[in-house]
């Protein structure tokens, strides 16, 4: 039988309603409505993307937001600055850096000059922190992305054998802590694993985020596994794939989530998520 579907865009529709409705409620009785301010420095055209993305679903549930635009001539003490007013800012519940910055600017300074209140993409040392010590208060978006997805679906965490391939501060890393916290067994591998089919074929659970396209085939996956895929990649034709072979996986796996339309649009809805409980918790 082959796997069935995360569906991250049908989720992500559920979220986003509730968001929505939440949305309204707080402008209800405060006047005000959550906002965002995303900040982006220098022309990268994916980043341009992602940033009028994230403020066009902002609009859609309601949010105030704001984009901010500069040079990548932008100096670094001229960046925290205005983080520090934007921290001041009572209309702005959330602040967004875009990442990849330019060179000359050192981005974990500015990461961490951004109140770890107003924190929404949960890259503050004291928000990492707060997930290490199983006390989390704002999650990363994709890895929390990833649990929404898992628990979307009958298949119980605790116990299972959770491997994540791949051991970035953004996603890698808090996926685990995220799954240790549910009662999953976790490997984290990473570029330097000695024979990583013998670790993914143990996982009940796979979750591979290393940008590298297809590198997860079905014969590295363990029947019954549940596939979580957070790669986005794009082949030479134009077409998006992400780091796991769908084609070969999906004949093994009990569910995957699909490239396009799994993880990617879940991103987004858990950075809204994410901004409306900063208004909450100011409210
Ligand atoms: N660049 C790529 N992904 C992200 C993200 O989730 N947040 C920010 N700020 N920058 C990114």
């Amino acid at each position: 039988m082959e796997a069935a579907i995360i569906d991250g865009i049908i989720l992500s529709k559920q979220l986003r309603e509730e968001i929505s409705q939440r949305t309204a409620q707080i402008t209800k009785k405060n006047g005000v409505r959550p906002g965002l301010a995303v900040i982006i420095v220098g022309e990268d055209p994916a980043s341009q993307v992602y940033v009028r993305n994230k403020v066009k679903a902002c609009e859609d549930v309601g949010f105030h937001s704001i984009l901010e635009r500069y040079p990548d001539t932008l100096q670094e003490e001229a960046l925290l600055d205005r983080i520090k007013q934007l921290n001041h800012d009572d209309s702005m519940n959330g602040i967004l850096v875009q990442l990849p910055l330019p060179k000359h600017i050192d981005a974990k300074r500015v990461l961490e000059t951004i109140a770890p209140e107003k924190d929404v993409d949960g890259f503050h040392v004291a928000n990492a922190g707060a997930l290490m010590v199983g006390e989390p208060e704002f999650i990363p978006c994709t890895p929390y992305g990833c649990m929404k997805m898992l628990e979307s679906i009958d298949f119980p965490v605790k116990g299972a054998n959770a491997v994540v391939v791949g051991a970035s501060n953004i996603v890698g890393k808090p996926m685990a802590m995220l799954l240790l916290k549910a009662g999953a067994t976790v490997t984290v591998c990473n570029s330097k694993t000695r024979d990583l089919p013998s670790h993914t074929k143990n996982a009940d659970i796979l979750v591979v985020a290393t940008g590298r396209p297809k590198m997860i085939t079905g014969d590295m996956i363990k029947p019954g596994a549940v596939v979580i895929d957070v790669g986005i990649n794009r082949l030479p034709d134009g077409k998006l794939c992400g780091d796991v072979d769908f084609e070969s996986a999906k004949k093994v796996a009990h569910s995957i989530t699909p490239v396009p339309g799994g993880v990617g649009p879940m991103t987004i809805t858990m950075l809204l998520m994410n901004t409306l409980e900063a208004a909450e918790k100011m409210h």
